[in-house]
């Protein structure tokens, strides 16, 4: 399984002091040679960590791949459109929220989000839409053109080590196998860290895990560097 590493946090920190450290493109080549495979950002409306200009340097420095983050809006495809991330993920977003809360609701939303994909797939760019792991979402993802969905695994993370941990392992495993059947490739992310990723690995159909906040928490203590290889331990 390939891990991606979201690099949000350290723009965030960076942000708080509105300096120019810890620089998220430095991020980059320590998550790389590291073990990264891809590097992961979200642009988000209010800018509140990355913003435009970091996409652009991502753009040219990332090694490995960009996936870029948005939200369905046409200031976001016109972005996406200008820089060609090799992939994006699609994500809901509330201006209030701390961060990304519940999946895409691709079913009840299916013919506009169709119409947002087609010029990124038509531009080269990978589409995966990050949704809840329940049928409807997957059949309807199915439809949309993505070739990717990643699966919200922030549930899990909240039930691991509770008694409805299982029930939300197999929601995922579920999903994952229904998303697998359907030909769509399958990542996962959201709240995962270095306790609970481990149940993932029994997760066959799964591609990638898309993980921030817990690796950047880590680093604070061991660095980057060591956040990133056991992470990468734990993963692969
Ligand atoms: N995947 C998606 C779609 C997300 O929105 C986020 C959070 O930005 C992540 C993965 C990573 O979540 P976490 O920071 O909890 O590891």
């Amino acid at each position: 399984m390939l891990l991606g590493v979201n690099i949000d946090h350290v723009a965030t920190l960076r942000n708080a002091r509105g300096g120019l450290e810890p620089d998220p493109i430095q991020a980059v080549e320590v998550c790389e040679a590291n073990g990264a495979d891809s590097i992961t950002a979200h642009l988000r409306e209010d800018r509140r960590h990355i913003m435009d200009a970091d996409v652009k340097i991502l753009k040219k420095v990332v090694k490995t791949r960009l996936n870029l983050e948005m939200a369905v809006t046409d200031e976001m495809q016109k972005i996406a459109l200008e820089i060609k991330p090799h992939s994006v993920c699609l994500v809901p977003e509330k201006r209030e929220e701390i961060t990304t809360e519940g999946g895409l609701d691709v079913a009840s939303q299916l013919n506009k989000i169709t119409k947002f994909v087609t010029p990124l797939l038509e531009a080269g760019i990978l589409v995966s839409v990050f949704i809840d792991p329940t049928e409807e979402q997957i059949r309807a993802a199915a439809k949309c053109g993505a070739q990717f969905v990643e699966l919200h695994t922030g549930q899990y993370s909240i039930a691991y080590g509770t008694p409805d941990e299982q029930e939300e392992f197999d929601k995922i495993r579920e999903a994952s196998r229904l998303a697998h059947a359907l030909g769509l490739k399958v990542n996962a992310g959201h709240g995962l860290n270095y306790k609970n990723v481990h149940r993932m690995r029994q997760i066959l159909d799964l591609n990638e895990l898309n993980i921030g906040h817990s690796i950047i928490s880590r680093a604070v203590f061991t660095g980057l560097a060591q956040a990133v290889t056991e992470m990468k331990e734990l993963v692969k």
